[in-house]
């Protein structure tokens, strides 16, 4: 089988790679030339474990291609997947000009019947539009060849991406001719061999999917973070909390850890593209305003747990952060917590010493020297009046306390991930402030408010 992935961003570079491995064969096709150039040396634009050496093991199999060429790339296609960006535009509705682009570049250059698969987070009812792009090129060449188009949203990871492209919990399709559902089926084949579910349904349905899963996930964390900021008031320890509901298999114990607010590129895009489309439709979601509006309460927790506790005055202060990206095993800052963080912080005339292991250079292209980046750890701890976790790093979970007293210059911990036990925390001294449980350290200092 031969198939296009067109746009060489996280989703179309790590499902081309995951399809090339599968033993079909596969051209990422994208505008940006210097990428293409990059890929084809061997030079990966994102930060992704494991997906570097697929990529060349691949490429010298001569089963993954780079090219900045769709025309080319499609004259053998059985699939072309469509994996550009869907940026929000200023309302919050995805911006759909690159998606219609590529189809209609598709429309301009097919020479035979090949499935249109949108790959991007796209909103409902984009399938129709597509095929509408691509049925306008193929008239005003007067061809009369056939296409379908389908849908196949994407559920990866950021860190786990490769993963959860290869074992997934599920493959969703959206066809609307059997034609399409079969070569979906031979595309698939190795998922379906591994008896990892593969479930075909309509095409708005699969296009529902996609938003209803990501929104949903977005909820349970909104829902836990506000549970978590309750639970500081009336004296609950979250952590029980989470464990004692989290064992109702109804429930589940997956995404309800309370923390700083979700972000990355899905959730926050993808529960602001329901809300539009739901009020467009005459049928707003209210559940889902209301879990946008606690995620942006959230990004602020850490810092007003710090504003409190030096009663409102930290200009000069210094304060040395861990953890950058929205979450561990990626350097992607995009609607991180730790740019609300370090905002405010500074706005009110603090210091910020930042520490993460693999996003300082991200962190530095989008707000510059504005924070100064330490080369490990505890560095970011000398003479700092407190330490502020945001990203749960591996690397922070089991610090050496000991070490980091003698270098801060008050035993202070903000912890905005729930990463350090309450009771070493105790036994060592510190003052102690997480999410959704008792305050260590100091009397009196009831936040959440
Ligand atoms: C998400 C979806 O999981 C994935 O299926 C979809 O395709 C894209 O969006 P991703 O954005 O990579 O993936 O990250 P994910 O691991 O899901 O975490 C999202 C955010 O939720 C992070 O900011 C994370 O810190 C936060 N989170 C997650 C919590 O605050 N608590 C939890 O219990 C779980």
């Amino acid at each position: 089988m031969n198939i296009t992935i067109v746009g060489t961003g996280y989703v179309g570079l790590v499902s081309g790679t995951c399809f090339a491995e599968t033993g079909i064969s596969v051209t990422c096709v994208d505008v940006d030339q210097k990428k293409i150039d990059n890929l084809n040396k061997g030079i990966i634009p994102i930060y992704e474990p494991g997906l570097t050496p697929m990529v060349k093991r691949n490429m010298e199999k001569g089963r993954l291609s780079f090219s900045t060429s769709l025309k080319d790339s499609i004259t053998e296609a059985d699939a072309v997947f469509i994996a550009v960006g869907t940026p929000p535009d200023e309302d919050g509705s995805a911006d759909l000009q690159y998606v219609l682009g590529v189809a209609r570049e598709i429309g301009k250059h097919a020479q035979h019947y090949m499935v249109v698969v949108t790959k991007s987070t796209v909103p409902i009812g984009t399938a129709k539009k597509v095929k509408a792009a691509v049925q306008d090129e193929l008239d005003k060449r007067d061809s009369d060849l056939t296409f379908d188009v389908a849908s196949n949203p994407e559920f990866l990871k950021e860190g786990a991406a490769i993963d959860d492209f290869l074992k997934p919990d599920r493959v969703v399709i959206g066809t609307e001719s059997e034609k399409a559902q079969k070569v979906m089926k031979r595309l698939y084949k190795p998922f379906l061999m591994n008896n990892h579910p593969v479930i075909f349904m309509d095409i708005p349905s699969a296009e529902m999917t996609k938003y209803a899963a990501n929104s949903m996930l977005a909820t349970k964390i909104s829902f836990m973070n506000d549970i978590a900021n309750l639970c500081e008031i009336v004296g609950a320890d979250v952590n029980n909390v989470r464990k004692g509901i989290g064992s109702d298999s109804r429930i589940g114990n997956k995404f309800i850890y309370p923390g700083t607010g979700y972000g990355g590129s899905c959730f926050p895009k993808d529960v602001q593209a329901l809300v539009k489309t739901s009020e467009q439709e005459g049928h707003p979601l209210e559940i889902l305003k209301s879990v946008e509006l606690v995620n942006n309460r959230q990004k602020s927790v850490l810092y007003k747990k710090v504003m409190s506790h030096f009663d409102g005055d930290i200009k000069g202060k210094k304060f040395g952060i861990w953890g950058l990206s929205f979450k561990p095993n990626t350097d992607d800052m995009r609607e991180a917590p730790a740019l609300v963080v370090i905002d405010k912080l500074l706005k009110e005339g603090a210091e910020v010493v930042a520490y993460d292991p693999v996003a300082m250079e991200e962190c530095e292209r989008r707000i510059g020297d504005s924070v100064q980046y330490a080369k490990d750890q505890y560095e970011a701890l000398i003479d700092a009046d407190a330490l502020i976790v945001i990203t749960e790093w591996n690397e922070f979970k089991v610090p050496n306390f000991r070490v980091m007293e003698k270098l801060l210059k008050n035993k202070i911990i903000f912890d905005g991930r729930n990463i350090y036990d309450i009771e070493e925390m105790k036994d060592n001294e510190y003052t102690y402030y997480s999410i959704g449980r008792e305050v260590i350290g100091v009397e009196d200092k009831v936040l959440a408010k």
